[in-house]
């Protein structure tokens, strides 16, 4: 029973997945990972789960939110979905892999004149000004410190980290202790074997803190 249970499910994500990537970019990009051979700490891209990305973004930051920034914009995915739900806000994506953005240019720019997609590594300059960053796990601990510490210059800014690893749990305590921030973690609830660490980290920089 559980298995069938397991094979149901496995099954609705794909149909899901399926779906969304058919309505919002007209082709399937699938889930598998493209290795990004600049540096150490770096993840893969993986397309995120659309199934994941509804349970844990937390809409009602996107609504008010005017710029929005997509930190390892992969494939498109974050960035084709949010275009679509909320044609009248400005997106951007920042990604370092150079062949992967360019598939990402193709799947969205044609369709969405809200989005504008830079090859960047966002953790070698300032962060640009923007309201709400989405990170879907791009990185290792080390570089999620860089990139909180970057973070750290513009109070009122918000960042959601989707997939949030447990792995990076030393930095949430540390992310708990300082005063310049405002921290939450929601757990989402995990039938599904398959998806680890299913947790969304939001921070905010207080609007007092001295950047
Ligand atoms: C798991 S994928 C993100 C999935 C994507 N947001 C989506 O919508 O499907 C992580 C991405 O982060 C990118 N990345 C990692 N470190 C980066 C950095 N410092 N600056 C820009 N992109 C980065 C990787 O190249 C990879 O494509």
């Amino acid at each position: 029973m559980r298995r069938v249970i397991q094979k149901l499910g496995v099954l609705n994500k794909l149909g899901q997945n399926l779906y969304y990537d058919l309505i919002i970019s007209r082709r399937w990009n699938g889930f598998e990972g493209v290795e990004t051979p600049v540096r150490d700490g770096l993840h893969q891209t993986q397309s995120v789960d659309y199934t994941l990305l509804s349970e844990s973004l937390p809409l009602n930051l996107i609504e008010n939110a005017e710029t929005i920034v997509d930190v390892g914009s992969g494939r498109g995915r974050v960035l084709g979905f949010l275009a679509w739900k909320y044609p009248q806000k400005r997106f951007f994506g920042y990604e370092l892999n150079a062949a992967v953005l360019e598939e990402s240019k193709v799947l969205l720019c044609p369709r969405f004149k809200n989005v504008s997609l830079e090859l960047i590594d966002i953790l070698t300059r300032s962060l640009p000004h923007a309201d709400l960053f989405i990170l879907f796990n791009p990185f290792d601990v080390h570089c999620a410190e860089k990139f909180f510490a970057l973070l750290r210059s513009l109070p009122g800014a918000t960042a959601v980290y989707i997939n949030f690893p447990q792995s990076h749990d030393s930095l949430l305590l540390d992310l708990h202790t300082d005063t310049d921030f405002d921290v939450e973690l929601i757990q989402h609830s995990n039938d599904w074997k398959d998806i680890r660490d299913k947790r969304t980290l939001i921070v905010s920089v207080k609007k007092d803190s001295v950047a």
